[in-house]
């Protein structure tokens, strides 16, 4: 088939498709109609780099579709955020506002630090809130992303276009011969998918799934390459979607990274299998087709019936069955220009010579069965477990020894395949079900896909950044799954970590601060607060529930240096889970704690 030919049949089946929409929906989208026969430029993130860093995340519109625009939220922008450049060995700083009317997190998936840095469901920044992480990068040059992750709020803020991605850069990647001028042979692609609820002025629905596919939140995305080798640094960053990628002309391509840095040598493949969470570097060569076009899809036809995407349009829950599911489906229409002034044409033949951990070396194996919850009935519903237990705050599932060797035996008994992610490391996956993973997997993992009715096994190290205050999560990357409690978490316990963590604000030291109490701290109704501070300081103390609530002012005043002691009447909270935070200028320090029922 001619290029012609292929993007006029391209251009039926679109149509086809578009058709089969509005058989299912009894709704006919405007918008796609109107932009069918053209397509619309890729947005590409503007990209900060440097070492500090301010972020914004704050509500705002984006127009998607014809018609309305669509009620968004974005960092720095009307949706999703820019894209980080951190180089290795630098020490950020990240100053983040929260302009949203909500509290919220931000996490720096697949980065190795502190876990007062990490941005999970422990530090919740308040509406209008400030927050000031800081870290030493120490991660390889790979593809990362930064997102919310405040318990139970996950999938909305998601869902409404909250996240950014991270480029890390080091001296090995550097010197290679690969492409890395951003926006031109280098490429973004997050990929999602969203359900706008047309009768409502476009508004993004609360679905698992969207019936409309997103390329860095275009639609119907097209992009000029030149005529070379291009990287595409693709993030699934959906919330529960998988994506078989390939293109329409079945070309072979080559994968260069897993999630956390480049593989030994670059892996051919026509297809790649990406779950939320996940990342991929690809080279895809274009040279000599000028002229040409090629689409990049998604194969979904060929998932694998445990994999979410699979699901046909009539399946029988209504929550799962959508206009992409069980379809093959354009990701970015590619149209091949001219080259480069210097182009990549080579593909290199070595990347990298990663060690992994030695299996003889392992101090401690641990084992997560993940299973689908039974509702009263027996009958499955559509939550999952870990061990037979949901999310808790207040339970540390396990306390891991600082510079442990450890082998993660991750068992799926549940109909579906989950993607299964860690904080604060990066992995290395030895089998699932005894049999080694392609070479694309054979690299630095931190989301692994698990297989319904398979065990993956995972070994990693646990170095730096002991903490017995603050843990860390691990969790199922589905983001509903995440938010319904497919979710634990671990402190790295041992002697202090040697790594020096930089101070964003030395001179508003609460390093020293000292609450005198215990994790979780059980609160009754009234609860004495002792804490020391290094000097004489303005300092806040607040406490908020959960999702990032203020419940109660403890102190808002000019204190002096030494130990201060509050009396807390919890008399009227629910018990639960609620959060400590101590603020003075820019620096937090949060503590969690929980009110026991009486
Ligand atoms: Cu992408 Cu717990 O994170
Ligand atoms: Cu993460
Ligand atoms: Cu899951």
């Amino acid at each position: 088939m001619n290029a012609a030919a292929q993007s006029n049949w391209m251009h039926m089946k679109k149509t086809f498709i578009l058709f089969l929409f509005t058989l299912a929906f009894g709704v006919l989208l405007i918008g796609e109609r109107a932009t069918a026969q053209g397509y619309i430029p890729l947005w590409i993130p503007d990209t900060l780099s440097g070492t500090t860093f301010d972020l914004t995340p704050a509500p705002s519109f984006t127009h998607f579709l014809s018609g309305p625009s669509t009620p968004t939220e974005g960092i720095n922008g009307p949706i999703w955020g820019p894209t980080l450049i951190f180089r290795q060995g630098d020490s950020v700083h990240i100053n983040v506002h929260n302009g949203l009317d909500d509290a919220t997190t931000v996490h720096w998936h697949g980065m190795h630090l502190p876990p007062t840095a990490d941005g999970g469901p422990h530090q919740p920044i308040p509406s209008s809130g400030w927050w000031h992480p800081s870290w030493k990068v120490t991660n390889n040059a790979a593809t990362y992303w930064y997102h919310p992750h405040l318990h139970m709020l996950t999938e909305r803020q998601l869902l409404l276009g909250l996240g950014g991605l991270i480029i890390i850069r080091d001296s090995l990647e550097s010197a290679l011969p690969l492409p890395r001028t951003y926006g031109v042979d280098d490429i973004p692609l997050v990929l999602t998918d969203r359900r706008f609820n047309h009768d409502s002025n476009n508004v993004i629905a609360s679905s698992h799934y969207g019936d409309t596919m997103l390329t860095n939140f275009t639609f119907n995305a097209g992009f000029t390459v030149p005529a070379q080798f291009v990287r595409f640094r693709i993030l699934c960053g959906t919330n529960e979607r998988f994506y078989k990628i390939g293109f329409s002309d079945n070309r072979t391509f080559y994968i260069i990274t897993s999630d956390g840095g480049l593989l030994n040598a670059p892996v051919p493949v026509t297809r790649i299998v990406l779950g939320p969470g996940e990342r991929v570097e690809i080279l895809v060569n274009f040279a000599g087709q000028q002229g040409k076009a090629v689409n990049m899809k998604a194969f979904n036809t060929e998932l694998a019936l445990d994999q979410p995407g699979s699901e046909p349009i009539d399946y029988p829950i209504p929550d799962f069955a959508n206009g992409l599911g069980h379809r093959d489906f354009n990701i970015l229409h590619l149209q091949i220009g001219n080259p480069t002034a210097n182009p990549i044409t080579k593909l290199p033949t070595k990347l990298a010579s990663n060690v992994f951990w030695d299996t003889t070396k392992v101090n401690a194996t641990r084992h997560i069965r993940m299973t689908d919850a039974e509702g009263a009935d027996g009958a499955p519903v559509s939550t999952s477990w870990f061990n037979g237990k949901f999310f808790d705050f207040a339970r540390i599932d396990f306390h891991v020894k600082r510079d442990n060797i450890e082998i993660w035996e991750l068992e799926n008994q549940s109909a579906i395949e989950h993607p299964f992610h860690i904080h604060d490391i990066q992995f290395h996956i030895l089998d699932r079900n005894g049999v080694p993973p392609p070479l694309e997997e054979q690299g630095w993992k931190d989301v692994v896909r698990v297989t319904s009715g398979s065990t993956v096994r995972f070994i990693t190290r646990f170095t730096d950044f002991s903490d017995s205050l603050n843990p860390y999560m691990y969790h199922c990357h589905i983001a509903y799954h995440e938010d319904a409690g497919m979710m634990g978490q671990f402190v790295v316990e041992g002697p202090p970590s040697t790594v020096s963590v930089p101070g964003a604000h030395a001179t508003e030291d609460l390093s020293s601060v000292v609450f005198y109490s215990n994790f979780p701290e059980p609160v009754t109704s009234l609860t004495k607060l002792r804490f020391r501070l290094p000097s004489e300081q303005v300092v806040t103390l607040k406490v908020y529930n959960v999702l990032g609530d203020e419940v109660a002012t403890l102190e808002n005043r000019r204190l002096p240096a030494g130990n201060h002691d509050v009396t807390f009447d919890a008399t009227n909270l629910l018990s639960g889970h609620y959060f400590l935070r101590l603020q003075s200028g820019s620096t937090v320090l949060t503590r969690q704690m929980t009110k026991l029922s009486r």
